[in-house]
């Protein structure tokens, strides 16, 4: 758990309840906050399985896992190749959009370029191409951001990064799918209740409504838990992964897309793979026990 991704704090809240809930199963557990030495400690710990409670670079990114490998270590979700790919938003496009998985376009653009020029017609959004929790994203409207160009000392990603991916922005509605070994557990609907579902939205109780099932009719929850187990599979994801998906309700079913898969989903209190697993009948520990077994075989 923790690391040193800007998801470090998200990261120690999920690892707090995983590692409660695997005490309260009557595992022996050692918290590691990883830090540049997580080898010598994880040589020392000698664990059976290592739950990986990481999120961003390096715990989710390929990087943990390729490590986890050469030292011979089990641990849970996702391996080194699903991960390399699902971490990064471009990579994950040219994995999956040849299969028929609907996602919107984009290009990267260099954070250089966006203060000469828009480079897609807005409304357009920005984001990094491998970070979570919508660190660095913005939406680029009409409206905002201080007319056309983006003026150099706005406020938003593109002054801390090098290069974004721009992607055209969906209109309507943000819904997300967890995906459970071999099982989707339905559709959630985040309502925030002002701007978009980012950082402060995700993690601030009471900032979003999460509306399960998502009130959509079923053709689309069906196309959600469908494009989330197929996304699932062709990365070759483990354990738990979360597909995020945006769905413009005015273009039926045309209008749905895929965002991103989550490798490493939240286990945090307002997280969605708890929550939706808790629907459908499944208690946080047994969520955590569940994504162990599926480690351990
Ligand atoms: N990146 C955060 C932890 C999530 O996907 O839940
Ligand atoms: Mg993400």
């Amino acid at each position: 758990m923790g690391g040193w991704s800007a998801e470090r704090e998200v990261s120690l809240m999920s690892g707090a309840g995983v590692a409660d809930a695997l005490e309260s199963l009557g595992h022996r557990v050692t918290r590691i906050d990883m830090g540049r030495d997580v080898a010598a400690r994880l040589t020392e710990a000698a664990p059976d399985l290592v739950f990986n409670a990481l999120h961003g670079t390096p715990g989710e990114d390929g990087s943990v896992q390729g490590m986890l490998d050469l030292m011979g270590l089990r641990y849970t979700h996702s391996g080194l190749a699903a991960s390399v790919i699902a971490i990064d938003k471009v990579l994950t496009k040219q994995a999956l959009v040849p299969h028929g998985i609907p996602m919107p376009g984009g290009r990267i653009v260099p954070t250089e370029e966006l203060y000469e020029r828009d480079p897609l017609p807005r409304p357009y959004v920005l984001k990094p191409v491998n970070e979570g929790s919508s660190v660095g994203v913005a939406i680029v409207t009409d409206e905002g951001n201080h007319g056309n160009p983006i003026a150099r000392d706005s406020v938003g990603p593109w002054n801390e990064f090098d290069e974004l991916l721009a992607e055209p922005f969906i209109r309507g509605r943000e819904l997300t799918t967890a995906v459970l070994g071999d099982q989707a557990l339905g559709v959630t609907e985040l309502k925030p209740t002002g701007g978009f579902y980012d950082y402060a939205a995700k993690y601030t109780d009471g900032l979003t409504e999460h509306v399960y099932p998502a009130d959509i009719p079923d053709a689309i929850a069906q196309a959600c838990e469908g494009i989330a187990l197929e996304a699932h599979r062709l990365l070759g994801c483990k354990g738990a992964s979360r597909a995020d998906f945006r769905w413009d309700d005015s273009q039926g079913a045309e209008g749905l897309f895929l965002l991103e898969v989550n490798t490493q989903p939240g286990m945090t209190p307002l997280s969605l793979v708890p929550e939706q697993a808790r629907h459908r009948g499944i208690a946080y520990p047994q969520l955590v026990q569940r994504i162990v077994d599926e480690a351990m075989n």
